[in-house]
């Protein structure tokens, strides 16, 4: 007994931060697992761009030798594009991962995406092609369905199943839902029950407790925490001492949020500085905006952040006012 209310406790699974186009970016998913993720991905990457060797699209499936394993995200509404992108993508990836969530219209226009979830037979066959082209592991993340008719995940999932995919990430809403409502996660539980393969659950998990809720809920081998992670890295940590799976001090030493949120910016800065060419990303900005939300004094700051004119100014001054926060809570 390690002393925490029944509700937390809970046996370890494997914490993912989820794909998210414009956040999970390289030096950002390095950090990530610095702060206690298991898995990271890319944000979803158009097969059309992919296999047409569009530079800009290459350019968000590059990893470093310390991502392990590497799992890229492809999306796309062709079958042929799709399999195309395994075929290019597989020497530099361990796990490739397929997208069946994405709501942005743009996506679901093009018949990819979440929109694909109103055509099993369609995702069940680009499973199928796409896994027939591969050497490595292909995984699927998936909302329930579209929101119109009945939910299609489940089915999905068994057939995908017995097509030979590994993983399934399940976010707990509709197509319809975008981010509206909350996971339903007993629809997850339903899949976990319904397939043998090792069931992700997905949807509104914010810290220990919603962590613990969701596994005891779903009964998922693991959880992948999106939004909850964005300007707050350390969530896998604190999920992890929280439910008493760790017992480790973070790399930042002690459990003050504002130290800790001082160290991961200097981590971001540093391992941007180490992948990227130009030594920083262009998410950098949306970092700092996320990084120092709701911390006091941050929209006073931010205001200075129009007149910034690089992105290296940008960066040392957040770092100087994270480290000015640390300062006076220290303090206080
Ligand atoms: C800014 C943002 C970008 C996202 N981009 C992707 C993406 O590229 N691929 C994907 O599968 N899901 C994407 N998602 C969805 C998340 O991976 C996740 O499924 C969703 O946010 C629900 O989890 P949460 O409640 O923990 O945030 C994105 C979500 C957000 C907020």
């Amino acid at each position: 007994m390690n002393g925490l209310p029944p509700l937390l406790m809970v046996e370890p699974v494997p914490l993912f931060l989820a794909p998210m186009a414009g956040v999970t970016d390289l030096a950002y998913r390095l950090l990530a697992c610095e702060t206690g993720a298991d898995l990271t991905f890319t944000e979803f990457t158009a097969a059309s761009g992919l296999s047409r060797h569009a530079k800009h699209s290459w350019l968000k499936v590059e990893s470093d030798p310390r991502e392990s394993p590497f799992i890229p995200q492809i999306f796309g509404g062709d079958i042929d594009e799709m399999v195309q992108t395994v075929k290019l993508l597989q020497d530099r990836a361990d796990i490739i991962d397929l997208n069946f969530g994405c709501p942005a219209p743009k996506v679901c226009r093009n018949d990819a995406g979440a929109a694909l979830l109103r055509n099993p037979n369609k995702v069940v066959e680009m499973v199928r092609a796409c896994i027939e082209a591969a050497d490595i592991p292909i995984t699927v993340k998936m909302r329930l369905g579209t929101g119109s008719g009945p939910n299609t995940a489940l089915e999905i999932c068994q057939r995908i199943e017995a097509e030979g995919v590994e993983r399934i990430c399940v976010h707990g809403r509709t197509l319809r839902q975008r981010y509206s409502g909350e996971s339903d996660w007993s629809q997850i539980r339903d899949i976990v029950e319904a397939v043998d393969i090792p069931v992700i659950a997905n949807g509104d998990v914010v810290d220990a407790k919603s962590a613990a809720a969701c596994i005891e809920a779903t009964g998922a081998a693991g959880l992948m925490i999106g939004r909850g992670a964005i300007g707050r890295p350390t969530i896998f940590h604190e999920i992890k001492r929280d439910l008493g799976w760790l017992n480790q001090k973070p790399h930042w030493g002690e459990d003050n949020p504002a130290v800790a949120r001082s160290w991961c910016w200097e981590r971001y800065l540093q391992l941007s500085s180490e992948v990227y060419e130009e030594g920083y990303c262009k998410n950098l900005k949306r970092h700092a905006v996320s990084f120092t939300k709701g911390l006091p004094g941050a929209s006073n700051m931010r205001v200075e952040l129009h007149s910034v004119q690089n992105q290296q100014q940008l960066g040392m001054r957040i770092s100087r006012y994270l480290k000015e926060l640390t300062s006076t809570e220290v303090a206080a």
